[in-house]
């Protein structure tokens, strides 16, 4: 598993940082990107905000090779998949895994089957999964839809399923949590995220507890997820047939690992709450502004969390009276570049000056 020769020149990659956490061995073929050790940012104004001496951090998972946190589970799930002999990728998405699983999969020399809601995956998602080489198949169905043909297609074994039902992904993106506590010394007291399928809340809670287990740390957070508003069935405790919200990656009306996900918000005190799209799109256009972090809509709904959080007083769930300098991690999923159709259809057009000094100060508004 440890060539020597170049060690000290690569990205060492989830596995190979916390290889004894993962269910990897010698002879584990390792297939990374060189994902995770991903910025877990100070954030002086979200503080500010939330008030009473309290941090706040933002972990930006958009770092990750592929621009999201999926290459966390990815380079676990394909590793073992490939230990295994497999040939072939299968999973159904909303764009992030399937332009993982096609990175991956080019990495490791396999093929990759990716099925997606017809119209329904952000173009920088859906321009990955072409450049990786993916074989995609778009259907006339929604997210829930997919899953449920790629179980079957899964089933028949001429595939791995490499969405978060398979247990490796979610074992590989309970590092994210490792990482907080190493570089904080201790678990956050509060930790918010988007929720979706519900994998990566599941996976969280994982290696918090994980890592209080094995004396890493000597407490655990309490887990807050966010759903968009009509997208919202862990909310709203049930279906929801035809989900929407402009947050396309987190449209999911039957998420996959909803009772693990209502475990970790029980076990952890936590709570599992619903934002706008209104409330998304301000927080994403705050953080690239104010913090210099751009993220993808689906990934703004933990910021847009703590707004409402914040900005609430004498509700269920408000900040105002959290105890004195408590500490929160927000997670942001994915790059802004992957979902940035609302940001170009906000663009005005540029029209070119004359290329004089005196042109451009008027046009600057010197
Ligand atoms: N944020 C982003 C950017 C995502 O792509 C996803 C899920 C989530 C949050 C929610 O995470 O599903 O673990 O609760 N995207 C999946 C996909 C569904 O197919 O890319 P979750």
């Amino acid at each position: 598993m440890h060539s020597t020769t170049t060690k000290s020149h690569r990205s060492r990659g989830v596995i190979e940082c916390y290889h004894e956490f993962l269910p990897v061995s010698p002879a584990t073929p390792v297939i990374s990107l060189g994902e995770g050790n991903t910025p877990l940012i100070y954030s002086p104004r979200l503080s500010q905000r939330v008030g009473r001496g309290c941090e706040v951090f933002v972990k930006n998972e958009g770092a990750n090779p592929t621009g999201s946190f999926k290459d966390r589970g990815m380079t676990v799930a394909v590793s073992k998949a490939m230990e295994r002999g497999t040939k072939a990728l299968i999973c159904a998405s909303t764009g992030n895994t399937s332009a993982s699983a096609a990175a991956y999969a080019a990495r490791a020399g396999i093929s990759c089957v990716v099925i997606l809601p017809a119209g329904k995956i952000a173009t920088g998602k859906l321009i990955q999964a072409v450049a990786y080489g993916a074989k995609i198949v778009a259907i006339d169905g929604n997210f829930d839809d997919a899953l449920r043909l790629v179980r079957e297609l899964g089933d028949s074994g001429d595939f791995t399923i490499v969405n978060s039902i398979n247990p490796d992904r979610i074992v590989g993106q309970k590092t994210a949590a490792f990482e907080i506590v190493d570089e904080l010394g201790i678990a956050p007291d509060f930790h918010l995220l988007p929720v979706g399928n519900a994998g990566n809340i599941t996976a969280y809670w994982l290696g918090y507890r994980e890592y209080v287990a094995r004396k890493r740390s000597t407490k655990l957070p309490s887990m807050i997820g966010f759903q968009a508003l009509g997208a919202a069935p862990i909310f709203h405790d049930r279906i929801i047939e035809k989900p929407e919200t402009i947050a396309s990656a987190i449209r999911i009306g039957n998420p996959a690992s909803w009772k693990q996900a209502r475990a970790a918000i029980f076990e952890s005190r936590g709570a599992i709450d619903v934002v706008s799209d209104e409330e998304i799109l301000t927080a994403q256009r705050w953080l690239t502004h104010h913090e210099g972090i751009f993220v993808e809509p689906a990934s703004a709904t933990s910021i847009a969390g703590l707004f409402k959080w914040c900005d609430s007083a004498g509700t269920a769930h408000s900040f105002k009276g959290i105890p004195e300098t408590s500490r929160i991690v927000c997670t942001v999923t994915g790059h802004g570049l992957k979902d940035s159709d609302v940001i170009a259809g906000r663009m005005a057009e540029l029209k070119p000056v004359p290329a004089r000094i005196s042109e451009v100060r008027r046009a600057i508004e010197l």
